[in-house]
């Protein structure tokens, strides 16, 4: 058995304790007893959620669930500072695939999966979009493991921004905004109230609800556009 193949057992393992009796997998296919056997694999999307390094990243996790609840095969890369706010182990558990971070460990397999789905994913969603990946983005840089997918694919790529109401006021992060949008990107603006830093204003990740709804409506239009 592979490393990753040994990751992934481990991990349906795991899931099997904590799951409900009736979503449990059976271990001789692998099939979920879940909504996920209803949904035909035209409808079944390959979501890359990219997890950037803000205090929102644990929303994140509700985000994944939920997309995993609708039947796509979801799939996490997060950058090095993400990794400070939550742990590749819990997104490894909620998406049940090996999660992506240091570019430089290519020799676990995982990554280069990601690079080859990053082909072939329909949509990556960066959730938290901090100031400082919109800015990496906006300008091509690509030092990352997040930053080189992101310049690397083809998907449609939704930001979904959260950070400090001055950081986003900014005019380059605005700048910033402007330029992804106009190269075909779309963004889930933040939400106005009280930020984690303790200010008020524009800032707030968006509600998961808000931004499931949102990516199943984007992914929607590419169908019908395909169609
Ligand atoms: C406690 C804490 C919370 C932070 N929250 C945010 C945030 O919500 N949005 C943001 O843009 N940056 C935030 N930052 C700053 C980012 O972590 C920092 O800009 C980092 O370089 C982002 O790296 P990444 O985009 O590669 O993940 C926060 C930093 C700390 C220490």
């Amino acid at each position: 058995m592979s490393y990753d193949a040994g990751r992934i057992k481990c991990l349906e393992n795991y899931r099997n304790l904590f799951l409900p009796v009736a979503r449990r997998t059976t271990p001789q296919t692998g099939q979920a007893h879940d909504a996920q056997r209803n949904m035909t694999k035209s409808n079944s999307k390959t979501i890359i959620v990219a997890v950037t390094g803000g205090i929102a990243a644990y929303k994140a996790c509700e985000v994944i669930r939920q997309l995993k609840k609708e039947g796509h095969d979801v799939h996490v890369m997060m950058t090095e500072h993400a990794e400070q706010f939550v742990t590749p182990l819990t997104f490894q558990t909620l998406s049940g695939n090996v999660v992506a971070t240091n570019m430089f460990e290519l020799m676990q397999g995982s990554q280069i999966g990601l690079i080859k789905l990053a082909d072939e994913s329909d949509l990556i969603l960066v959730c938290p979009a901090t100031a400082n990946i919109i800015a990496k983005a906006a300008c091509g840089i690509c030092d990352d493991f997040v930053t080189t997918v992101l310049l690397a694919t083809k998907a449609l790529i939704v930001y979904v921004p959260s950070m400090n109401v001055n950081m986003w006021d900014n005019p380059i992060t605005q700048k910033n905004v402007s330029v992804l949008g106009n190269r075909g990107h779309h963004f889930i603006e933040p939400g106005e109230g009280e930020l984690a830093c303790g200010y008020t204003g524009k800032g707030r990740l968006a509600e998961p609800e808000l931004i499931v709804s949102k990516v199943l409506e984007i992914l929607n239009n590419l169908r019908m556009k395909i169609t």
